[in-house]
């Protein structure tokens, strides 16, 4: 076992220098020349939305994840708006999800008029639990959502055997999990429908956009029209086809990927096994590094899966230190370093907590959880100095609040 120095560096919080001259941000994007020019190409071409490049891109998405269909829309959030609405969610229904998530896993089931409701998460992956899953299941539930928390694909098998038996129809939330594997199977090509985010912290970006993948023709033609809507063919069709004639067959939205962003998601797709790479030796950098360290919790993975790794969320092992989250964050930053927390519990939210009544305590782990986390940087032009750097301030400020030490401060 590591063992914490008695004499520990000053932190930069009391006065001391930081680990580092500049903030390292907790994720950032990478766009190179390749990524320019494309956007300039379609910039200089005829069609800057709904052209080829948006038919191109969502080809090579769904070849990647192993799907029949991928359909882009303008955002995650817009994506999982999609998903919603194409498991017929509607008003009387509910769809179980994750209290430990961005609030927008929950809000796609409010906006058609759904209840959500809450199953904690399992201690060590922090992903839904089966079993909380199967409790809150009732007439109404329509649906489960699942979220790959940090990358960490859920269990997919349970999830979806749950929903199998009840007839429910299961939208995975992979916004973290782009190349993630379960049982051999890369997310995307699992679930009834699976939802994904480029927003620029992610694996691939698009600045802003989303995309949803199914092997279901019918929800792939719904999913179209909806972020299109509820117009049953596009302008480009209607451009080959030498036809004016449209029909507005539901009531959907203006949710489309432009083909500007469009062709630089192409080209990043191409740099996505390289991201995965890195992402994956940076976390075997911290996990080496935090494995027997006093103090922390580094991120549980399951023999069965292959994260992506789009955060790397470790717990404070509070009792063994003199600091709550707060100080600790706090200090990090002081650092330099780009820490972040993820997430605040979604019921926590004043949002929630007015329309639904939550006060805390309904879901004890997510929030014992919450107490704890800590995101650290990861992303995947991350350099070895760079994450050497969060190694140390890790120490270092663990050093200075870890109990037996908490003397020498
Ligand atoms: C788990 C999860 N779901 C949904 C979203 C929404 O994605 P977007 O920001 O692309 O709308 C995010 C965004 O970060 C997320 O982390």
């Amino acid at each position: 076992m590591t063992t914490i120095p008695a004499s520990v560096e000053m932190l930069a919080i009391d006065g001391g220098s930081p680990v580092r001259d500049t903030l390292l941000p907790y994720g950032r994007q990478s766009v190179d020349e390749a990524d320019i020019q494309a956007v300039v190409e379609v910039l200089r071409s005829n069609w800057l939305t709904t052209g080829p490049k948006v038919g191109e891109f969502e080809d090579e998405f769904a070849a990647y994840v192993g799907s029949a269909h991928a359909v882009s829309f303008s955002s995650g959030t817009a994506a999982l708006h999609g998903a919603a609405f194409t498991a017929g969610l509607k008003p009387g229904d509910e769809a179980i999800t994750t209290p430990l998530t961005f609030a927008a896993t929950a809000n796609c089931i409010l906006y058609q008029g759904a209840t959500p409701v809450f199953a904690d998460v399992s201690s060590d992956t922090l992903n839904i639990d089966p079993a909380q899953v199967e409790k809150k299941i009732t007439p109404r539930t329509r649906a489960i959502i699942p979220v790959d928390y940090a990358g960490h694909p859920a269990d997919l098998d349970s999830v979806m055997g749950s929903a199998r038996k009840h007839d429910l129809i299961v939208i995975e939330d992979a916004c973290h999990a782009l190349g993630a594997e379960y049982k051999g199977s890369r997310v995307g090509s699992i679930a009834d429908m699976t939802v994904f985010s480029f927003h620029p912290v992610k694996h691939v970006t698009t600045g802003e956009g989303g995309m949803v993948t199914t092997n279901n023709p019918e929800f792939a033609e719904t999913l179209r029209r909806f972020r299109s809507h509820g117009i049953s063919s596009d302008a480009r069709q209607r451009q080959s086809a030498g036809q004016w004639h449209y029909e507005m067959v539901l009531l959907g939205f203006n949710y489309r990927l432009t083909d500007i962003v469009c062709a630089l998601g192409i080209e990043q797709l191409k740099k996505l096994e390289s991201n995965l790479t890195r992402r994956r030796q940076i976390a075997a950098m911290y996990d080496a590094a935090f494995h027997h360290l006093p103090g922390i919790v580094p991120p549980v993975v399951k023999s069965e899966v292959n994260p992506a790794w789009h955060l790397y969320p470790v717990r404070l092992d509070l009792e063994k230190l003199s600091a709550h989250r707060g100080q600790i964050f706090r200090a990090l930053r002081a650092e330099n370093i780009g820490v972040n927390v993820h997430y605040i519990p979604v019921h926590l939210h004043p949002y929630y907590r007015d329309r639904f009544g939550y006060r805390g305590g309904e879901f004890p782990l997510a929030e014992a959880a919450y107490a704890r986390l800590i995101s650290l940087p990861m992303f995947h032009s991350m350099s070895d100095n760079d994450v050497g750097d969060v190694i140390h301030a890790v120490r270092k400020v663990l050093a200075n609040y870890y109990q037996e030490n908490a003397g020498n401060r």
